[in-house]
Parts: structure tokens; sequence; C-alpha cells
């Protein structure tokens, strides 16, 4: 072995507080900074030896290094993720400047960091002094998203000129959605805040520098509010929180003499309706040209004719509520230019536009010139077509999904609704006189809108449909990460249902980097939690009381989503938040009386119903475990041997009630096997025969009990389908697996891709090539639960995975195993994958040309993986052009079970074997 230390000399880079780049309105008393190395990958076993954080109060004084604030030391640590602030108490509304140097193995240090900052929100209830302001009254029985947006405006006057102004923050919510404006110009570029939350609990403000958009004199601060989740449609329900929207506003301007002018929300706002006639998530946006208010959000415009907008005092609960948003802001993330356009009922009455993507977000429509003032044009939206060609919109049930835009004057012009979203790939134009000649590729393209989410994970191999299905699991991904993660997009549903979220958080934690979507979700989550220790079928829960426990596989999200974020950001501070809660529910599964749970099974399986007692018993087995985990990783042992205790007496009675002798699991689907073997629930000497059963029963079983033959197909629903390939996987069948993965007919992963689908569908039977569309009563097109396969790319087909040690947790030790599918006749024979964890870039790429197999694998500092690969022995092995048990970098290097296994540190490695 040979294994040197080498640098981690260039400066640190990617300076992160609490998961983002210089957040505003930060409420966490120690706030935890992350940094990544420049220069990641190229050199071998390369750790930071030690750090030092400066913090400062300026950036003069942090230029000075001089760490006012917090002067870490030099501290002899590898930790470059979560490293907790420890400086002098923060103050509200206080910008912390902060950088960052490191050492390396050989106690050289780097230069520092750029400077990065946090800036801290308003911490107590007290500091809020604005009031609650609405618009004009409604009537009592005002359709929800159905009445004009309110418009408001307050004019002032600097204290002092803008150029001597140092900074200017805005702090505001809204109980639903604001459209913020300073002198005409937008604040921020974020879309539907203040986002969805339980708003009786919880009431999240976003923190604007709205230093540069000051000017010379007067003033003005500008909103529209809309309806949103608030009063809007949400689901089969409306005014689910309150009848109107309200917005809560604090404006703190100070000049540099530290002298202060605040501007609040009060009745001395003006108010009044504009153009948006109606705007709901649900039913779309009316948007009347002939109603503008020209200019009415800038200085100088006459408001003589609005009225004082109404005003109610902000309790003191609610003013407890007020807590910084720690999620991503949902933002236009890109557009698409449709692909085609048809006329499919009478010429010109109606164009139907394909985005050849089903989307989630609206279009922009350019308004041709010419047309005559108040023509109504509408835009439809629809994610399938009919045979005809028009417009299948069946399955949005009661969401009418439809804009409309009425003109005022002949000019063109480009609208877009602000307040509504759609989930479609085709959109329908209707209302346009036929003098207008007809709309071309120019007229629409859609907007897509979703949690800005950086994306962190790439997936890719040499068979095309496997591509696009992992395109599919990302756009399911970016059409359902909107706020809370939702089912579905389309229809009157659109809700945080727990049980697709804990399905899919492992293969979206790949995806994108969603530790701050999450951490805002779970919050929701504890909010959520009933007070006899469920967590909801839906979060937030707008079914309040129907399932406030969700049901095995739904409420085990409480458990499953933090400890999955852990895992993958090394974040222990989610799973200390919610160790009493997640304690709370683990004690429920203890006492609830399993025959009255509710529960949905293994939900959407085909024609094989598992027990659902058993699908409780399952879960219960799987949380138990991870909270023995959990408390070990907080440093409970206690806790761990009482939750461990607790686990072995249900492992016990689950196979004394669900396994016989056999190794046969009752119920025998396939989704009964997969439970009890990924949960680990099958004693030992019954684990070959219950592999057995199960892949029997892909190969030979039956759909119902007279129906067709499986012939190797699945049968499960959302519980099972995400570990199907994993289960095969550890029970030797990786060719069962990779059959499964590969199938392209009724029910399979890729069918929908085969038949032009370009994101994950609800039902394996949604559409089928013989029988057209499935049950309409629930058929979205964009649900990612089915997505769920997406990890078993990344981890078994790439190979790229998190060692399964507690402590791996946020990559620091990796799992590098790629498994190609088997066989001579194997379609797959490459396949790469990247991921940009919080520990920096992980690269992978395999393939196997003229029989042999070639791997390599980049890895950032301060991690460490397992390489293991399939090997006819230790010595046929090379890494670059050296054996590799004598490769730099490369150490323990054995053959076992016909594989090379190694340890590796950081670096770029190229192994090469010959390929059987
Ligand atoms: C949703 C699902 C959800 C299910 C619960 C459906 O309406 O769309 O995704 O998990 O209900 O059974």
């Amino acid at each position: 072995m040979s294994h040197s230390i080498v640098d981690v000399a260039s400066a640190p880079s990617n300076l992160h507080c609490e998961y983002h780049p210089n957040p505003l309105g930060v409420e966490e008393k120690s706030p935890r900074l992350s940094w990544l190395f420049q220069d990641p990958g190229t050199l071998r076993g390369a750790r930071q030896g030690a750090y030092q954080v400066l913090a400062a109060s300026s950036r003069e004084k942090l230029a000075a290094d001089e760490g006012d604030l917090w002067d870490s030391g030099k501290i002899a640590s590898d930790q470059s993720t979560h490293v907790e602030y420890a400086g002098a108490p923060l103050k509200a509304q206080q910008r912390c400047w902060w950088k960052v140097r490191t050492w390396n193995g050989r106690d050289e240090s780097s230069s520092w960091s750029a400077p990065a900052w946090w800036e801290m929100g308003l911490c107590s209830p007290r500091a809020w002094k604005g009031a609650w302001i609405m618009g004009p009254a409604r009537p009592a029985d005002a359709p929800a998203g159905g009445v004009p947006c309110p418009h408001f405006r307050k004019t002032f006057t600097l204290d002092s000129p803008p150029d001597r102004v140092q900074r200017a923050r805005v702090y505001v919510t809204a109980r639903g959605l604001y459209e913020l404006y300073l002198n005409g110009q937008r604040v921020g570029d974020d879309v539907f805040a203040a986002g969805w939350h339980d708003y009786h609990r919880r009431l999240p403000y976003r923190v604007y520098d709205v230093t540069g958009l000051l000017c010379q004199g007067q003033n003005v601060l500008a909103a529209i509010l809309a309806d949103g989740w608030y009063c809007g449609h949400v689901a089969w329900r409306e005014k689910l929180y309150g009848a109107e929207p309200s917005l809560l506003l604090q404006m703190h301007v100070t000049d540099a003499q530290g002298k202060r002018q605040v501007i609040i929300s009060d009745s001395t706002w003006r108010c009044t309706t504009g153009p948006i006639l109606e705007a709901d998530f649900l039913m779309g946006e009316t948007y009347d040209c002939r109603q503008e208010l020209p200019r009415w959000n800038e200085p100088g415009y006459d408001d003589g004719a609005w009225q004082a907008a109404r005003s109610s005092a902000l309790s003191t609960d609610d003013a407890k509520r007020l807590a910084w948003h720690p999620g991503p802001p949902v933002r236009r993330i890109q557009e698409i230019k449709p692909i085609a356009i048809s006329e499919p009922a009478a010429p010109g009455s109606a164009f139907i536009f394909d985005l050849g993507q089903n989307m989630v977000g609206w279009v922009r429509l350019r308004v041709p010139a010419g047309l005559p003032a108040g023509t109504r044009l509408t835009l439809r939206h629809a994610e399938m077509l009919q045979a005809d060609g028009t417009l299948y919109t069946e399955n949005l049930r009661s969401a009418k999904a439809t804009d409309h835009v009425i003109t005022a004057g002949s000019d063109a012009f480009d609208y877009e609704p602000r307040f509504t979203f759609h989930g479609f790939r085709y959109v329908e134009l209707s209302g346009l006189p036929a003098s207008s000649g007809k709309p071309n590729a120019e007229t629409v393209t859609g907007i897509v809108v979703h949690s800005h989410l950086a994306p962190t994970g790439q997936f890719a191999c040499s068979h095309p449909l496997v591509n696009q299905l992992q395109r599919n699991i990302q756009w399911g991904q970016k059409g359902n990460f909107l706020e809370v993660p939702t089912d579905c997009p389309q229809r009157n549903e659109r809700l945080g249902w727990t049980g697709d979220a804990q399905i899919f958080v492992r293969t979206a934690c790949f995806n994108m980097d969603v530790a701050a979507f999450f951490s805002k979700w779970t919050t929701d989550l504890r909010d959520a939690q009933d007070a006899a220790g469920g967590y909801p079928a839906v979060v937030p829960d707008i079914l309040r009381g129907d399932h406030s426990d969700g049901g095995p596989g739904w409420a085990d999200a409480g458990v499953i989503v933090p400890w999955t974020i852990y895992r993958c950001y090394g974040d222990q501070r989610i799973l200390r938040r919610h160790y009493q809660s997640m304690a709370r529910y683990i004690q429920y599964l203890g006492a609830v009386d399993v025959d009255k749970r509710h529960n949905y099974g293994d939900w959407l399986n085909i024609m094989a119903h598992t027990p659902v007692d058993l699908v409780h018993y399952a879960y219960a087995a799987h949380s138990t475990d991870l909270m023995s985990r959990i408390a070990g990783v907080l440093g409970k042992p206690r806790d761990a041997r009482k939750y461990a205790g607790a686990l072995t007496r249900i492992k016990k009675a689950f196979a004394k009630r669900y396994i016989t002798a056999e190794g046969r699991v009752l119920g025998d689907t396939q989704t009964a096997y997969i439970l009890a073997l990924q949960f680990d629930l099958v004693p030992e000497r019954m684990r070959r025969a219950a592999q057995h059963h199960l892949a029997h029963d892909i190969v030979h079983g039956r759909y119902g009990d007279t129906y067709q033959h499986r012939n190797t197909h699945i049968s499960t629903g959302f519980l099972g389908t995400r570990d199907i390939n994993s289960v095969l996987t550890d029970a030797g069948r990786l060719d069962l697996a990779y059959q499964l993965l590969l199938r392209d007919d009724f029910p399979s992963w890729l069918m929908p891709v085969k038949n032009g689908a370009t994101t994950i569908w609800e039902r394996w039977n949604s559409w089928t090539p013989d029988r057209g569309f499935g049950p309409v009563g629930m058929n979205s097109f964009n649900h990612y639960a089915y997505g769920a396969i997406g990890q078993w790319l990344y981890q078994v087909v790439a190979g790229l995975d998190l060692a399964p040690q507690d402590d791996a947790a946020g990559y620091r030790r990796l799992l590098i195993h790629p498994r190609p599918q088997p066989g001579a006749d194997a379609a797959i024979h490459h396949a790469n994958a990247a991921y940009d964890s919080i520990h920096g870039r992980i690269e992978i790429s395999w393939s196997i040309v003229e029989g042999r197999f070639t791997l390599t694998v980049t890895l950032p500092p301060n991690t460490r993986a397992t390489v293991r690969f399939a090997a006819p022995s230790l010595d046929a092995v090379s890494e670059g052009d050296q054996p590799a048990v004598r490769a730099d970098g490369v150490s323990n290097a054995k053959h076992q079970g016909g594989d090379f296994i190694a340890e590796i540190g950081s670096g770029r490695y190229s192994f090469a074997v010959p390929w059987a």
C-alpha cells in the first residue's frame, strides 16, 4: 500500500451557510458553515488537516483578518461541512462576514477563501411592528380564487438621500401569495411567495435586499396579493386557512450613520383592484388588459381614487409563528419552445402547441398586434391528447387549468399569468380572430417553474430508453418539487403526500440538492404530527383529522425523510430537531390498534394485494430500526439499545406471524417479499427461500388468480416498486433486476418511455397501447413515485452510493460498486454518473469494450471509498499503468467472492480488468 496525504492547498470555495450561498434572514443561533475545495479530484488521498474560520462584523475587518465576532483558531479536523458558528451571540439583522482557510496533511496552509456572509433575520416576535393589510372588501360568498387581486401601494419619503443609505431590507410574508415592487421594480425573482405551510402554525417570511432600488424623494412600495394555497382551491377544498389574502411587511432603511427608518404595512397603504380578475392555482388566471393601471407601482402615480387598506393587528400568536423560511424559493427555471402546432378541430378555431415535454408552470403568450379591444384569448392545458388530437383533460378532475387574457389595444404584447401553475405538455389557444393569421412557434413559450434546487446528479448509460427514463424521473422531480413535495402537479390534488415523498426522497437527493427543501418540509411534518403521535397522509395537513395518521409507508416519512437527509448531507441537526417527535411516533406505533389503523397498503399494485397489517409491521420494524440508528448517531446509546430491543421483538413477531417454515411470506406478493427482505425481517435460514419465492413470482406468477402470466414483470405498487431491484441485487439476481428494468411492455418502467412519456406516470396502466387511458378518477401523468427506481440506477447500474456505515453520512465514505448487466447479451455496456455531494463532485464511469472492463472514479478531498467490481483475480486488476495493488492511494486491496475490493481516498483512478 502506498498512501500519501497530499495538498489541499488552494483556497476553499463555494462557501455556504445553512445550505445557501450568502443567505438573508437566518434565524439560527449557530448557523452551520460549509466549504469545498477548488481543485477536487486530481490529488490522491487529499484531506484537510485543519481549518480556521474568521467571522467579522464588517467586510473591512474581515479583510484585515480581524475576526471580531469569531476566530475559531486553527482546528485540527477534516470537517468541511456543517461547522457551527461559535462566536459572539448574533444580533437581529446583523450581517456576519466570514472566510475560511485550511491546512493540508503536511501542515501547509491555503490562502483565505473569498469573503462570504450571512445576515440574521428579525429573530423576535416583538420586532414585527406592522399589521396585516387586506384589499377592498370581498363579498362573503366570493368564490375562491375568483375575485380580482388586490393591489397596494405606499408612498414614503426617504429620511436620507439614497446615496447615503447603507442598506435597505424588506421583511415580508403573506397569508396568500405576494408579488412585491419598489419604485416600479420587481423585488426578488421568486414566485408563489410566501409559500405553503400550515398558516395556523407557521408564517415564514422572506428578506430582500432593496438598497439598489431606492430613489431620490418619493418612493413607493407596492404589492399584488393572490389567494394561492391560503384561500384559493387546494385539492378538492377551498378557503382552507381564511377568506382573503393579507400582507405583512416591514422595511428597514439604515443610513451611513446608523439612523434607521422603518416602513410597515398598515392602514396608510392604499389599495384597489386591477387587471387580474381571477387567480387560482387549480382554475387558472383571467387577465383583462382594459383594467390595467399604468405605472401604478411607481412614484408619482395618483392613487387618490384608491381606498385605504383594511388592516388587522398582528396577534401575539401570529407574531410567534413568524420564522425564517429555510427552503429555496420557487422560481422560473427554464423556457421551452413548442415542437409542433396542430389544428385538430374546425380550422382556425383552436391551435394546439406541443411543448414536447410534460412540464409544470405556465406559458408566455405572444399576443399578436391588431386584435380588436376586448378579444378574449383562452389557453387550456393538458398532459395528453385524445386519439382525435384534442386535449385530454378528464384526468384534471375539477381543475380547470385555463388562463384567459382580454385585450385592450391593438399593439402586440406578451402575457404571462402570475399566480397559477399547470401541469401540461400541450396548450390549446383559442379566441384568435381569423384575420390575425396563424400562430407560430414564437406565439407560445413554456415557462418551467419549481423550487430552485441546484441539479446535483447525472446518470447516463448506453441504453437510450433508460436514459429517457432518467430524464423522466428528473422531470417528475422538477414538476413536483414546488414549495412542498407533491404527488402530482395537474389535477385538483397537488398535495404533499407523505408516502410518495418517503419513497422518492433517496432518488431526489441524487438528482438535486434538496437539503434545504426538505429541512423546510420536515418542519411542516413535525408541525402536523397529531396528538397521538401519528404523521398525516399529506403535509401540510389539509385533510385534517381524516388521515392524521397517514398509515404505514406514509406516516413513516416522519422518520425516513429526516434520516435520508442526514445520510445524504451529514445533517445531524435535522435528526436532533426531530428526535422527540420521531420518538413519539415510534411510541405510537407500539400502541396503535393495527386493525383500526388507516392503511393504504401497497398502493396501486397490480392485482397483488399485500396484507395491510403486514405492511404495518414491516414499516414499524423499519422505522424502529432507523430510530435505533438515529439514537446511535446522536450519542444516545441507551435509547439505541431500547429501540434495538423493540426491533428484535417486532422481527420475532413478524417472522412468527408472516413467514412460513418454507420461507413463504404471507400474501405471497412481490411486495410482501420485498418489504420483508429489504427491511431484514426474514430469518437468515429462510432468506434464500424467500428470495427464490420472489424471483419465482416475478417469472412465473399470475396477475390475480386467473389472469395473465407474469412472465417476468412487476406487480408492485408504491411501496414495493422502489426496492424490488435492490432486493433482487442482494439476492444475487442481478439478471432479473436488469430484465425488469429493460422490459418495455405493460407493466414496466420503459413501456411509457417507449410510448413517448416525458415524465413518470402515476399508474402502470395510466395509458397502455391496447386499452388507452387508465381509470380517469385518478390518473396523473406526472407522479414521481415509480421513479424511485432512480436510486438503483445510480447505486447499482453506475455504482455510486454512500457506504452502509452510519458515519458515511454526507458521502464522507462511499461504496463504488458498479454492477453491469450480466450475460453475453447484456444491453448496457457503459454507464456514468456524477454527483455534487456536500463534499464536492464525485464521478464514476465504466465501460465494457472488447472484453475489458474499465472504471474511472473521481473522489473529492475528505472522502474515502470502498471500490468493488468483478475481477478474475487480484493480479488481473490494473490502475493506471500499474497493478492496482501497488497504485498510489489504493489500499487494503483483496480478492473476495469473485470481486476486487479496495479502499481509495480522494483523487482520480482508472481501473481495468479483463471482463468475463
Ligand atoms: C395520491 C397519491 C397518494 C395516494 C394515497 C392519491 O390520491 O395521488 O400519490 O399517495 O392518494 O393513497
